[in-house]
């Protein structure tokens, strides 16, 4: 335990070139990461459809605070545009099914009809410039006929696991509506702290909704 806990140290102190809060804001270039079951690769126009059906559901949507309903493809559209070349301040996933294994197993993936490529989610750290909380940010969400299998705790911890490794020292910032426990145990399950709540408008609810702010420091990360 006291191994670890220097261990840890000796991460934060490697840290403070990049300033004495230890903030660094340029991320290197974004990789393609896989697990066992997922890949996480950079978002494509030829995402948009997929994107579309996922995000025209309430249930999704009331879950993200800047999800318009309905949800149409020129929407999914203009955010693909928006996010373009992810620069140094952002890495913005697509999740798909195809992970290691499936590449392991071609037969699988044609049993699957070759689906595995298809984005069934977006993981996000993003750095953000303005608000109390200035500093990296973590965002997600799933389409809902892949919910209860454990996907998205996978790919959080893959994106975050990648994040710290290159990132020693940060904190992730995230938040939690105060109806959506599930995300909520996503995120303590992988050592995030609750810090605080706040009031936000949600354009899909079209009202104002309750956000549990959250935090992940480098020290708290617990690998799943
Ligand atoms: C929240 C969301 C990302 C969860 O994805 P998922 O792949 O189903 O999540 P996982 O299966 O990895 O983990 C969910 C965990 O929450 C638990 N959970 C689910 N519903 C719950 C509930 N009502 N109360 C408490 N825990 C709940 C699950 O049991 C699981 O925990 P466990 O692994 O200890 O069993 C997905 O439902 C989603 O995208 N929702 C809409 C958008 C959204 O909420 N985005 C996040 C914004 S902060």
């Amino acid at each position: 335990m006291t191994a670890l806990v220097e261990h840890r140290d000796a991460f934060a102190l490697a840290a403070l070139p990049f300033g004495d809060a230890g903030r660094n804001r340029t991320l290197p270039r974004q990789p393609l990461i896989r697990t066992g079951r997922l890949t996480l690769r950079r978002p494509e126009a030829r995402d948009a459809e997929a994107i579309t059906e996922a995000l025209d559901n309430y249930r999704v949507a009331k879950m993200l605070t800047r999800v318009p309903q309905p949800y149409h493809l020129d929407d999914a559209g203009d955010w693909l545009a928006m996010i373009g070349e992810p620069g140094p301040e952002a890495w913005i996933f697509a999740i798909t099914l195809g992970g290691v294994r499936a590449i392991l197993a071609p037969e699988v993936e044609a049993a699957n009809g070759n689906v595995s490529d298809r984005l069934v989610g977006v993981v996000s750290i993003e750095w953000r410039g303005a608000g109390s909380r200035t500093g990296w940010h973590l965002g997600y969400w799933l389409a809902e006929e892949h919910w209860g299998r454990g996907i998205m705790t996978d790919a959080v911890n893959a994106a975050v696991a990648r994040f710290f490794s290159v990132m020693m020292g940060e904190t992730l910032f995230s938040s939690v509506m105060a109806d959506n426990p599930g995300s909520l145990r996503i995120q303590g399950k992988l050592g995030f702290a609750i810090t605080g709540v706040e009031d936000v408008y949600s354009q899909s609810r079209s009202a104002g909704v309750r956000l549990i702010t959250t935090e992940l420091t480098f020290g708290g990360y617990m690998p799943m």
